[in-house]
């Protein structure tokens, strides 16, 4: 990712940028609106009349900060998610490329990190967060609202991909990197500290320390080893065939974590390296959870009859691996065609 076409001058991709990001900040605010707009019909929903699984599923449109407000607390057995992986994709979002300068101009810097819901008021996608850190805090951010729904015994799975830092940086509507029919943006990152040509960023560590940090207990860092991951053009370094995937529980206030697990369900062996092929795209997605993947987190880490939770569902691998071995689930999205695709996928069950 991240190297500029050779056949355009750096002048001509700093206009090409410039010209794009005045594009983006003219659409966005009106087509970030619409959004994040509440579903024809969706009821209100708050601590006092929290949606109501009952027996089955349910889908909800949003931003998974604001409806994790909305979970009643002590409800869910098992988060286990896929977030949108840092500065890879758009998913057909619009973001505002300018919210480092807008952030600049209140006097910080980019090593501060602006509060999630200031970014997102300024026109910030989760996901193109200009450095790293600002992204796994935000992140963080996110998952400490969820722990409040989660039981004391439940868990929570994330499934984080690495990357590597250019200073200008490539970013695609959706689907892989690496496919040339796919278009993509680029962008000119801050450089500084770590933040360094060819770096590979360890964003998975970051993630799991600064959770650490917020009080979460790490069981878990299990890599995931895709052979058929997309082939790499680069001759200086080998490919990132794997991804991690964190498994954390809540902190008791005394005592050792104790939460539901049962290692009969998990791989045979119970070895922490899981081999397992990326699945193709569905509904115009491409990072579906592989069952293989998925499957034995749900009936490891979550009771029969449990509530399982994914608030970045995309096309609801999770939820329908969940209701199909007996759990209800509960999935958030913030992209309405996602939402829709989930509720095809249960109901095609
Ligand atoms: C990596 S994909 C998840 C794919 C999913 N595991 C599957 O099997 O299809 C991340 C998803 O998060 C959604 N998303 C991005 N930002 C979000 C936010 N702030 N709140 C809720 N969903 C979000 C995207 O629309 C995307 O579908």
């Amino acid at each position: 990712m991240g190297r500029v076409d050779p056949a355009m001058s750096r002048e001509g991709v700093a206009l090409a940028q410039k010209a794009q990001c005045m594009l983006f900040r003219k659409v966005s605010r009106q087509k970030r609106k619409a959004s994040v707009k509440k579903e024809p019909g969706a009821a209100p929903f708050s601590y006092e009349h929290p949606p109501d699984v009952g027996s089955g599923s349910l889908v909800l449109q949003g931003d998974a900060y604001d409806l994790a407000a909305q979970l009643t607390p002590s409800t869910i057995d098992l988060i286990v998610t896929s977030p949108p992986c840092w500065g890879l994709r758009t998913y057909g979002l619009n973001h505002n490329w300018q919210v480092i300068r807008e952030w600049k101009a209140l006097g910080k810097t980019p090593d501060e990190t602006p509060p999630y819901d200031w970014y997102r008021r300024t026109g910030g996608v989760l996901g193109l967060e200009p450095t790293p850190d600002w992204y796994v805090h935000h992140l963080s951010e996110i998952f400490g609202r969820l722990l409040k729904a989660l039981k004391p015994g439940g868990s929570l799975w994330v499934n984080l991909g690495d990357t590597y830092f250019a200073r200008w940086s490539s970013i695609r509507d959706r689907g892989r990197q690496g496919l040339g029919d796919n278009p993509r943006i680029r962008r000119r990152m801050p450089m500084g500290g770590y933040r360094q040509e060819k770096q590979l960023l360890l964003i998975p560590a970051r993630f799991a320390i600064h959770m650490q940090e917020n009080g979460w207990i790490l069981r878990n860092d299990v890599i995931w080893y895709k052979p058929n991951a997309v082939p790499r053009p680069e001759g200086d370094r080998l490919r990132l065939t794997h991804e991690h995937l964190f498994h954390f529980v809540l902190k008791p206030k005394e005592g050792r974590a104790k939460y539901y697990y049962d290692a009969d369900k998990a791989e045979l062996g119970c070895a922490d390296v899981i081999t397992c092929n990326v699945t193709p795209g569905q509904n115009g997605h491409s990072a579906t959870f592989p069952e293989e993947l998925v499957l034995p987190r749900i009936e490891s880490s979550c009771p029969p009859g449990g509530v399982v939770l994914d608030p970045f569902c995309g096309t609801g691998r999770a939820l329908y691996l969940a209701l199909a071995t007996g759990r209800k689930a509960i999935g958030f999205d913030l992209i309405p065609g996602y939402c829709d695709a989930s509720r095809e996928a249960i109901a095609a069950r």
